[in-house]
């Protein structure tokens, strides 16, 4: 049967005590709901619709991108309200698999399995056994063990309470049945809602059979209400992006100190440090190694390169056997070739340093072309900018660069050439010759003031 999922996303989430739309919250560095989204195209459905409704047009345009269908349910009078909002634009000849925008963590294969239990003749809803049930919904079971209601922790009696299987609220059923039952559904309940989880008693009622599938883990199907468990689902992620690095090879000295908000490619032999963040989309060659305090961000690092502590790269792509940092920024559009070295304050951006290029301490190389065994000095500038238009600066093969030097963009610095320390370089410097500019230095007797 073809799949159609719903995401429920309109409620309020007060307890965030927050600005930001509940389902907008991140987890990772992206949305929550942009978390489920992902999970459900991995199932390959026919469509996506996504019930909005508090947060209303911001929800959609942080998820513009996203190929779903919005579905907005302007009053908010419970889950099975909720779908019903989706279910006019659904083939009847669908499985509808509902999911929660604001529970990130479940893996397709579960869903996989939830899905493998639903068919004509049966709806499955995903439970979980949990040591403190309270208010969650509780799955009743007949003698012989067959599922038969489910009922809301305000509508349940203290035999009912002490139920520890709850309904997680994913489930999965046939579109024909869910629309006959939906149009069924009351609002006579201790919330005065229209509560999805009625259509449980009447699936039983038409002679389906219910089947409870049980989460794995309690992690993968935490809701999230409040910056608490905003925080414990950020730590499972954490963990599980950590550990699938760890059997995939990479030495994680610290999986509780890795963050990876996207996606890492990497090679045999990696060492990461503990307080990495590694963002976006990052490539890590063979035998790299990043050491502590480390943010790189959308970056494609080659085999055998080094980044020392405390450095951040963002949009670069830097060769093998480089040597990064510590203390070193490369802004977007750093490309640096094989064996360069950048070293303790000192930030490249929209530059290309050639082979063996070294550039180690306290400069700055702003839009920039640099040839191979270049040797700039402590304290260069790379004067890029006039204060309207930005200039670039060409740095020739083999050339040196003395220290402090101020190269004042457009200018070209020619192969072999030695720039004098301290020189403001306004003029093209010809290859081969050492060109500086220094006014002379001089001796005067001098008397140096005294307080008075
Ligand atoms: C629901 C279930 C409960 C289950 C619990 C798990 C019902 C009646 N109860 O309860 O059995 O144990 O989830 O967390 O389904 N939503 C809308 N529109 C609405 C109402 C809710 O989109 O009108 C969305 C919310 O944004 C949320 C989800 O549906 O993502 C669940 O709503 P919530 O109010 O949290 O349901 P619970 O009362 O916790
Ligand atoms: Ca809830």
């Amino acid at each position: 049967m073809p799949l159609s999922v719903v995401i429920l996303a309109a409620g309020q989430g007060k307890r965030m005590k927050s600005d930001l739309p509940k389902v907008l919250q991140p987890l990772a560095g992206r949305p929550m709901l942009e978390h489920v989204i992902r999970c459900a195209r991995e199932l390959g459905p026919a469509a996506i619709h996504v019930v909005y409704g508090h947060g209303g047009e911001r929800v959609r345009d942080a998820l513009a991108e996203a190929p779903v269908n919005w579905v907005l349910q302007a009053e908010q009078h419970g889950t099975g309200h909720a779908v019903m909002q989706a279910v006019p634009g659904i083939p009847d000849d669908h499985t509808i698999l509902i999911l929660y925008g604001d529970v990130p963590l479940t893996r397709p294969g579960t869903l996989g399995r939830l899905l493998d239990r639903t068919g004509e003749t049966c709806l499955a809803i995903l439970s979980v056994k949990l040591t403190n049930p309270a208010g969650y919904g509780r799955v009743l079971r007949d003698t012989a063990g067959r599922v038969y209601r489910i009922v809301e922790q305000k509508d349940a009696n203290r035999k009912e309470q002490a139920i520890d299987e709850v309904n997680t609220g994913l489930m999965a059923v046939g579109a024909r049945a869910l629309k006959t039952w939906l149009s069924n559904l009351s609002n006579h309940n201790a919330q005065g809602e229209y509560y999805l989880t009625d259509v449980v008693a009447m699936a039983v009622k038409d002679g389906l059979r219910v089947e409870a599938v049980l989460a794995p883990t309690a992690a993968e199907v935490l809701g999230v209400n409040d910056k608490i468990q905003l925080a414990q689902v950020e730590a499972e992620h954490r963990r599980f992006q950590a550990e699938a690095l760890m059997l995939a090879g990479v030495t994680v000295v610290d999986p509780a100190r890795l963050d990876v908000r996207g996606e890492v490619e990497h090679g045999r032999d990696v060492q990461i440090d503990v307080n990495v963040i590694l963002e976006g989309r990052v490539k890590l060659g063979d035998r790299v190694r990043i050491g502590p305090n480390v943010v790189i961000r959308d970056c494609e690092i080659g085999a055998g390169t080094v980044v020392n502590a405390n450095s951040l790269l963002e949009q670069s792509l830097v060769g093998p056997d480089c040597v990064i940092g510590p203390f070193a920024r490369l802004r977007p559009g750093a490309r640096l070739a094989a064996g360069v070295h950048i070293g303790n304050f000192v930030e490249v951006k929209n530059s290309v340093v050639g082979d063996g290029s070294k550039v180690n301490h306290l400069t700055y190389l702003g839009d920039s072309d640099v040839g191979s065994g270049v040797n700039v000095g402590a304290g260069t500038v790379t004067c890029n900018y006039d204060g309207a238009n930005k200039h670039r600066t060409t740095i020739g093969d083999g050339a040196f660069i003395g220290s402090g030097a101020m190269l004042v963009a457009p200018v070209t610095v020619g192969e072999q050439a030695t720039i004098g320390a301290g020189s403001t370089i306004t003029k093209d410097a010809p290859a081969g010759k050492l060109t500086l500019e220094r006014s002379k230095q001089v001796s005067l007797d001098w008397k140096r003031p005294v307080k008075k």
